[in-house]
């Protein structure tokens, strides 16, 4: 029957763009205190994290995800907060990296607990790990993130990430004038050395408590200049539309390194992604004021087609664009969504 044969129109918001990566925040928690993300003045000791019992389970965040697969979701990146502060992270590792329609199954983590787990995670089916590592000064390195968590651990994970076989690993540094910019050359040379892949990224505002302003942004193509005249490099092309990354190799082939510029040139044109707080809200941008509840009709039973109904009406609607407005002047500033509450 020809009904059978004609494939549904794929899922478009209202700019035309697809839904194709889920970024999947597993805890709103965290062991650091990154400034940017969690300052300490607000994530101090009073301050409510989600109750266990509001944040969702590997069963129900696997059934999103599964459900999302069938409106077109491919890439999938578990993230937090802090993801491994999530016992038996590789259990939902496992059960995610066995949908068939999940060809890329990612983690970003601070690194802190890596070393534990990251032969456990290679063997539930990770596919690749992203570090976030923003100084190879220990001082400036404790600075960023405000915790006692010592430089060396983050550096013993990353290593054990790649003799479980993850390669290249990804570091995501942010970049923040005057407190970690001058270590970018540094970074450099490390991951060019270690064959890992570096990420400056430009800090941005996401949230309202970072108190982020424009003066501590480095603009990417300052950073690339900054590479470049200690080590010459040449432009990559896209390897997919909808990348975040702006990538470079060296010119003497020794490696790769990207810029993720959100402020200074905006991607919101080809943004596919999707995210999923811990607490089951399904968010249609980084800096979205307001998200869905998927764990109210989850908890209530209904079915595959009844959520897939939800998530596509979400996404059908979406019109978000912020990074755009922002770079435009022309950006709303209501309440905006907390990057560990999101996902990074
Ligand atoms: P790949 O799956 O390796 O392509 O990862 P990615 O390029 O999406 O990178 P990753 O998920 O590690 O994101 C790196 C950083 O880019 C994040 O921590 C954010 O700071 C920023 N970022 C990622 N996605 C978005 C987005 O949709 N909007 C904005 N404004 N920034 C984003
Ligand atoms: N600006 C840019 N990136 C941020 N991240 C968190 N907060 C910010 C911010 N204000 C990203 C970092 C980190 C990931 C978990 O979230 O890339 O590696
Ligand atoms: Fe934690 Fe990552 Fe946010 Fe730092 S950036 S506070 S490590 S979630
Ligand atoms: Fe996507 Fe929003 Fe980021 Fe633009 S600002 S790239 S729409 S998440």
């Amino acid at each position: 029957m020809v009904k059978d044969t004609v494939p549904p129109p794929a899922l478009r918001d209202r700019l035309g763009r697809r839904l194709s990566d889920l970024r999947v925040s597993v805890t709103d928690r965290c062991n650091f205190r990154c400034g940017y993300c969690m300052p300490r003045e607000t994530y101090g000791p009073g301050f409510r994290f989600a109750p266990r019992d509001q944040v969702l389970t590997f069963e129900e965040i696997t059934r999103v995800v599964a459900v999302s697969t069938e409106l077109g979701v491919r890439k999938v990146r578990l993230t937090g907060g802090e993801p491994l502060l999530r016992r038996d992270l590789e259990r939902l590792v496992g059960q995610v990296a066995a949908l068939p329609l999940v060809e890329d199954l990612a983690l970003t983590t601070n690194g802190s607990l890596l070393a534990a787990k990251a032969v456990a995670l290679r063997a539930a089916g990770l596919g690749r790990v992203t570090v976030s590592l923003d100084s190879l000064d220990p001082l400036v390195f404790q600075r960023m993130n405000d915790v006692d968590v010592p430089l060396e651990t983050v550096l013993a994970g990353i290593a054990a990430a790649r003799a479980a076989g993850f390669h290249p690993i990804k570091l995501n540094t942010v970049v923040r004038r005057g407190l970690n910019d001058e270590g970018i050359l540094d970074l450099a040379a490390f991951a060019r050395r270690e064959g890992h892949v570096l990420r400056l990224i430009e800090y941005m505002d996401v949230g309202h408590t970072n108190g982020w302003r424009l003066d501590e942004v480095v603009p990417a193509e300052e950073m690339i200049e900054r590479i470049d005249s200690a080590h010459p490099l040449e432009p990559l092309p896209p390897r997919a539309t909808g990348e975040v990354a702006r990538r470079f190799r060296y010119r003497d082939g020794s490696g790769e390194v990207g810029v993720i510029a959100s402020v200074s040139r905006p991607f919101c044109g080809a943004c596919t992604r999707a995210r999923l707080s811990a607490e089951g809200r399904l968010y249609t941008c980084l800096f979205a004021s307001r998200g869905t509840d998927l764990r109210e009709p989850l908890r209530r039973g209904v079915g595959d087609e009844e959520l897939a109904q939800r998530i596509a009406g979400v996404w059908r609607e979406r019109e978000d664009r912020y990074s755009e407005l922002r770079t435009a002047g022309t950006a709303p500033d209501p309440a905006r969504v907390e990057m560990s509450t999101v996902g990074g």
